[in-house]
This record gives C-alpha cells, sequence and structure tokens, in this order.
C-alpha cells in the first residue's frame, strides 16, 4: 500500500502573494510543499532559488521538499539544507557522480532522492537505490508546470516498485507532472508514494479541497 502524500507545488502559487499561499498550504491537508528549482541551464526555464525557500522556511508548518533542476548541484547542496530543506532531489541526468552527491545530501542532514527524466530508465538505479529515501519520477519533460502527462509513467511506477521492494523497501516514489484526480488514482495504484500537484491545485477554485481530494482519489 502506497503512502499517499501530497506535495503541491509552488510553482504555480501566486508570487505576489505567497505567504498566502503557504499559509493555505500550512492549513491543508498536505503532507510537504514542493520548490521547483531552475537554472536555466539543466532545464530551459529559471525559476527561483536559496533566498525565496528560506523565506518560506520560517512560515511553512509543512516539510519542505526541494527539487534541484540544476547542474553543479553538489555547490548548493549545503546552501539548501541551510535555507530549510528537508528532502533534496538532483536529477540522474545532472550528477555525474551521484554516490557522492546523495551522501552529500545525507551527511549534511537531509533525505536524498534521486529524479529521473522520461526517457531514462528506471534500471539505471540499480546501483543507487539502496542508498535512496526517495525516487522521483518525472510524468512530463522538467522546467514548466501546467504539461500533459506521460502515460508511459505508469509502467515505470510498477518497475521501480520492483526494483525498490526486492533492494530498499523504504524507498518512496514521488510522481511530478500533470497530477490530477485521473492521473494521481492511477499513479497511487500503481504504486506511487508521493504525489506532486502544482496547475491542478492552485488552478483549482478551492486549492485545499483539491489537495484532500488527491489524498483520496
Ligand atoms: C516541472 C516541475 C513540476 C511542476 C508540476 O518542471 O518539476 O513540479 O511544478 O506542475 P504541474 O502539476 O502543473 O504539472
Ligand atoms: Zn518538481
Amino acid at each position: 500500500m502506497s503512502e499517499r502524500l501530497i506535495a503541491p507545488s509552488i510553482l504555480a502559487a501566486n508570487f505576489n502573494n505567497l505567504g498566502a499561499d503557504i499559509e493555505m498550504i500550512n492549513q491543508s491537508e498536505a503532507d510537504w510543499i514542493h520548490f521547483d528549482v531552475m537554472d536555466g541551464v539543466f532545464v530551459p526555464n529559471i525559476s527561483f532559488g536559496i533566498p525565496v525557500i528560506e523565506h518560506v522556511a520560517k512560515i511553512a508548518g509543512k516539510p519542505l521538499d526541494v527539487h534541484l533542476m540544476i547542474i553543479d548541484a553538489d555547490k548548493f547542496i549545503v546552501p539548501f539544507i541551510e535555507a530549510g530543506a528537508s528532502l533534496l532531489t538532483v536529477h540522474y541526468e545532472a550528477c555525474p557522480h551521484l554516490h557522492r552527491t546523495v551522501w552529500q545530501i545525507k551527511d549534511n542532514g537531509a533525505k536524498a532522492s534521486v529524479c529521473l527524466n522520461p526517457h531514462t530508465p528506471v534500471s539505471l538505479l540499480e546501483n543507487i537505490i539502496v542508498d535512496l529515501d526517495m525516487v522521483l519520477l518525472m510524468s512530463v519533460n522538467p522546467g514548466f508546470g501546467g504539461q500533459k502527462f506521460i502515460q508511459g509513467t505508469y509502467d515505470k511506477v510498477k518497475k521501480l516498485k520492483e526494483l525498490i521492494q526486492e533492494k530498499n523497501p523504504e524507498c518512496l516514489i514521488e510522481v511530478d507532472g500533470g497530477v490530477n484526480f485521473e492521473t494521481g488514482a492511477e499513479l497511487f495504484k500503481a504504486g506511487a508514494d508521493v504525489l506532486v500537484a502544482g496547475s491542478f491545485v492552485f488552478g483549482s477554485e478551492n486549492p485545499a479541497k483539491t489537495i484532500a481530494g488527491l489524498k483520496r482519489v
């Protein structure tokens, strides 16, 4: 049985009044707050970085789940943890010395997660899965909110679940991109533990209700 955690992505929040959206998340049934950090190099977009996370950390009542879509992640691991990240995700495709990066995260007191782009096979995690607290599967190409869910993700979740059951049953599966009630239900069924949702939550009339709904799809 999956854990059924929900992590709203503040990429889709109202940056003119971010405090209000964080307060909504605090009061909601959300489990974590998801942050998409983009460098304009690894992904074709730039979002926000350490100062924003540092400020949100002061008012956030839930763990900060920080997704680094950046090259040279090693340089920024300690600053992001000091800013308040509880869980740091780095990309398989952007980390040439992944084992060292993962242990740098863990040795500095955060949980470590590795993200796979849609084209990257789960089998490449075979020799790192024992070291991970979570794997994040991208169900869209990273860089933008509001994209269409890639259907092949369900099979990836199932394959990853098998690998996890064999080698590290404690490891969580998070899925990011195009999550709504329909894709969310299928993802939980396939074995996902954590769903990230941006535009579906913040574009809805009642975001807190949508978060509660996602937990029960
Ligand atoms: C995509 C980001 C996602 C994004 C999801 O690059 O990693 O976290 O915020 O957005 P939606 O839920 O709108 O697809
Ligand atoms: Zn993300």
